[in-house]
C-alpha cells in the first residue's frame, strides 16, 4: 500500500527550490503538516513566514532529530546543501554540509522510522566525456566536489535502501530557472541571470560562451517532479536517488535570441571566467525515459514557454 507523507520538514527551504516547493507542500499536505527550516529566518514577506519554522544547521545531528521529534516528522525534504561554484570557493565545507548533512537526514530516517528521504541530485554528476546526452546509467565522474558530493548521495540513498529499507528519493535535477528567489551560487545561475538584466534594460555580461550548452528546467515542472517522484508507488522505482529528468535545452546564444523578440534592444556580452570549464564538463541533455517509465515524469514548459513566463513575472515583480 502506498505511504502518504503526512509530517514534512523542508531543509534549506529559503534556497531558490526551498522557498517554491514548500508553498507547493503547504498546498498539498496543509500548512501546519509542513515544517520549513534553514540556517537563517526568512526574509521579510517571504511566503515562507506563513507556516512553521525552524532554525537548523543539517550538520548538526542533535538539532536535527530534536526538530524532526517535537513536530513528528515522517517525511524530510532536504534541500540543505552548497551548489557548484560556491563549493568550489570551499571543497572541504562543500562536503561537510552536503555530505554530513544528508548523512544526518538518512540516519534520522532510519532510527525514527520515516516514511521517505526526498533529496536532489543534479546533472553536477557528470564530467569530461560524458556524451552530449547523458544517459540514466553510465559513468560518473565530476570535476567539482559539489558533482563527488552528488554522487556520493546517490550511492548512499542505494546503499541506506538495501541495507536498512529507507525510501529514499532523487531528482538529477538540470539548471532550474526561476523568479521568486535567485539561485544560490552554482554554474546554470547565468540562465536567471540574464532575465533579470533584460527585463531592467541592462546590458547583461554572460560568464560562459554563446555556445554553451546545458539542460534546464523552469521551477513549476521542477516542483511537478518532485510531487510526482515522491507520490510514485515505491514498486514501480528501478531508481533511488539518480532519477535522470529532462524538460529543456538550449546555448545561451538562442536563449538571448527569444529574449530579444520581447526586447529587441537587449545586449549581451559574453566573457568566459572559471565556470565555463565547469559548464563544459556537463552534458548538453539528459535521457529521461526512465523516470517517463517509473513515475509518468512529463515536463510542461519548453524554452519559449518559460521566456514568456518569466518576463511576465519579472515584469510584475521589478517595474
Ligand atoms: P540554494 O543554494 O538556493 O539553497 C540552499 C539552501 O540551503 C540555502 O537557503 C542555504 O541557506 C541552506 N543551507 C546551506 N547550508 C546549510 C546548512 N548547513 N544547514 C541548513 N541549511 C543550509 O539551493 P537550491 O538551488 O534551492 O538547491 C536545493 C537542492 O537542489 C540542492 O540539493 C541542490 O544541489 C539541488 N539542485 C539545484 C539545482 C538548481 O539549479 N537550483 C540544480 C540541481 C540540483
Ligand atoms: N544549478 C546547479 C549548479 O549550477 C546544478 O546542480 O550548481
Amino acid at each position: 500500500m502506498k505511504k502518504e507523507p503526512k509530517r514534512i520538514l523542508v531543509t534549506g527551504a529559503c534556497g531558490q527550490i526551498g522557498s517554491e516547493l514548500t508553498i507547493a507542500l503547504r498546498k498539498k499536505y496543509g500548512t501546519d503538516n509542513v515544517v520549513a527550516s534553514d540556517l537563517y529566518e526568512p526574509q521579510k514577506g517571504s511566503p515562507i513566514e506563513n507556516g512553521l519554522f525552524e532554525k537548523l544547521d543539517v550538520t548538526n545531528f542533535e538539532n536535527f532529530e530534536q526538530i524532526v521529534k517535537r513536530h513528528n516528522i515522517d517525511t524530510i525534504v532536504h534541500l540543505a546543501a552548497l551548489l557548484s561554484v560556491v563549493g568550489e570557493n570551499n571543497p572541504t565545507k562543500c562536503w561537510n554540509v552536503n555530505i554530513g548533512g544528508t548523512l544526518n537526514a538518512f540516519n534520522i530516517g532510519v532510527k525514527h522510522n520515516l516514511l521517505q528521504i526526498f533529496v536532489p541530485s543534479s546533472i553536477a554528476v557528470w564530467g569530461p566525456g560524458i556524451p552530449k546526452i547523458a544517459p540514466q546509467d553510465g559513468i560518473l565522474k565530476p570535476r567539482t566536489m559539489y558533482g563527488v558530493t552528488k554522487v556520493t548521495i546517490e550511492l548512499l540513498g542505494d546503499y541506506y535502501f538495501n541495507k536498512f529499507g529507507l525510501d529514499c528519493r532523487g531528482i538529477r535535477y538540470p539548471g532550474i530557472i526561476s523568479s521568486e528567489t535567485p539561485p544560490g551560487g552554482g554554474t546554470t545561475d547565468y540562465a536567471v541571470e540574464i532575465f533579470y538584466k533584460a527585463v531592467k534594460g541592462e546590458k547583461f555580461i554572460c560568464f560562459v560562451n554563446e555556445d554553451t550548452r546545458l539542460p534546464m528546467m523552469y521551477m513549476p515542472d521542477c516542483i511537478k517532479a518532485a510531487l510526482d517522484l515522491m507520490d510514485a508507488p515505491i514498486d514501480k522505482l528501478t531508481h533511488h536517488c539518480d532519477y535522470n529528468v529532462g524538460a529543456m535545452s538550449f546555448d545561451v546564444k538562442s536563449l538571448a535570441n527569444e529574449i530579444r523578440k520581447y526586447y529587441p534592444n537587449f545586449e549581451i556580452e559574453y566573457r568566459p571566467d572559471h565556470r565555463q570549464q565547469i559548464a563544459d564538463s556537463w552534458p548538453d541533455d539528459v535521457d529521461d525515459s526512465i523516470a517517463r517509465q517509473d513515475w509518468g515524469w512529463q515536463p510542461d514548459y519548453d524554452m519559449p514557454k518559460m521566456v514568456i513566463d518569466m518576463i511576465e513575472k519579472l515584469r510584475n515583480k521589478l517595474i
